[in-house]
């Protein structure tokens, strides 16, 4: 019998970059697009086989790790290892609708899927708390420091207000707000962007961390104003928290003029979402627009376009 289990992408609505430094950040489910893993048992004796069809890979998973273990190997030993469980001869197929390295979420989920479908194929009882840890832990080795906010939104697949190292906060959502997530093509190494904003903040702490603290503030008018469905008062946030993004240094003249040509063509605020210098921004619109906004975004240069409601 075949176990299978899927985990969405993620979206960043406000407080990306701050969120690192102890600042709230907003984020959402992308479900438009998922990560899936399936589980076919193998041969008694076999090994544990992980099929990443988007990497057209096959990884072996040994019992003992190796400095060139593919993460989501790591994941897999991280699982077995907390419920102190040998090994299974599993071979795991794991696919994704999701955009590697363009800020959706695409390795959180990917690494959320297979836990989820190995946990319920070996009837681990995991809970999401637990799940979420042990999907944190492989981050890092995709971004280094990252602030958990990615796993947090795609483990629990609710919106999420995030602070680190705080329990999560989910909220209400007023009104529908419509979106549209544009991807540049141009990947983003989120690693290498948290990095270079790191060493901003050591050279100029005051400046720096007087952005991050406004990034904050927005974050926090943001999520009022997303409680009561306020999508005028959104897109200005959007706005502020894009410029503040852009003296953080991980915007890009691309990110920019897609933010310029969605906001000129009637969105109420657009910005850069994720690590930035490339990956995908986001436009709230009113949605009898959204389709024309979508279409403007592909014209002036974005590869790939989602649309979304939360709702
Ligand atoms: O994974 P991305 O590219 O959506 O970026 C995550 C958001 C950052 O704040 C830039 C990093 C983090 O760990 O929170």
């Amino acid at each position: 019998m075949e176990v299978s289990a899927t985990a969405p992408g993620k979206i960043i609505l406000f407080g990306e970059h701050a969120v690192v430094h102890g600042q709230p950040a907003i984020a959402v489910p992308l479900p438009a697009v998922c990560a899936r893993a399936v589980v076919y048992r193998g041969r008694p004796g076999g090994q544990l086989m992980i099929i990443a069809a988007n990497l057209a890979r096959t990884i072996v998973v040994s019992a003992t790790p190796h400095r060139s273990d593919h993460a989501l190997a790591v994941a897999c030993r991280l699982l077995v290892d907390y419920y102190r469980r040998p090994l299974p001869n599993f071979h795991v197929l794991v696919h994704s609708t999701i955009p590697v390295a363009s800020g959706l979420g695409s390795g959180a989920a990917a690494t959320t899927a297979l836990l989820k479908a190995l946990s319920q194929a070996l009837e681990l009882d995991i809970d999401l708390e637990t799940l979420n840890a042990l999907v944190y832990e492989i981050e890092k080795l995709y971004h280094g420091t990252p602030s958990g906010i990615d796993n947090t939104v795609v483990v629990y697949e609710q919106p999420v207000y995030f602070v680190r190292g705080q329990p999560i906060e989910t909220f209400a959502i007023g009104q529908a707000l419509h979106l549209v997530v544009a991807d540049t093509g141009v990947p983003s190494p989120t690693h290498v962007a948290v990095h270079d904003v790191g060493v901003l903040y050591q050279q100029e702490p005051a400046r720096i961390g007087a952005i991050f603290e406004r990034i904050g503030d927005v974050s926090r008018e943001a999520r009022a104003r997303i409680e009561l469905g306020d999508a005028v008062a959104l897109g200005g946030l959007m706005r502020e928290n894009h410029a503040l993004l852009r003296d953080l240094t991980v915007s890009s003249p691309l990110l920019d003029k897609l933010v310029a040509a969605a906001e000129a063509s009637g969105a109420y605020g657009a910005k850069l979402s994720g690590g930035g210098r490339g990956g995908n921004l986001i436009a709230l619109t009113p949605p009898e627009i959204a389709d024309s906004i979508a279409r403007v975004l592909l014209g002036a240069g974005a590869k790939r376009v989602i649309q979304t409601t939360l709702a």
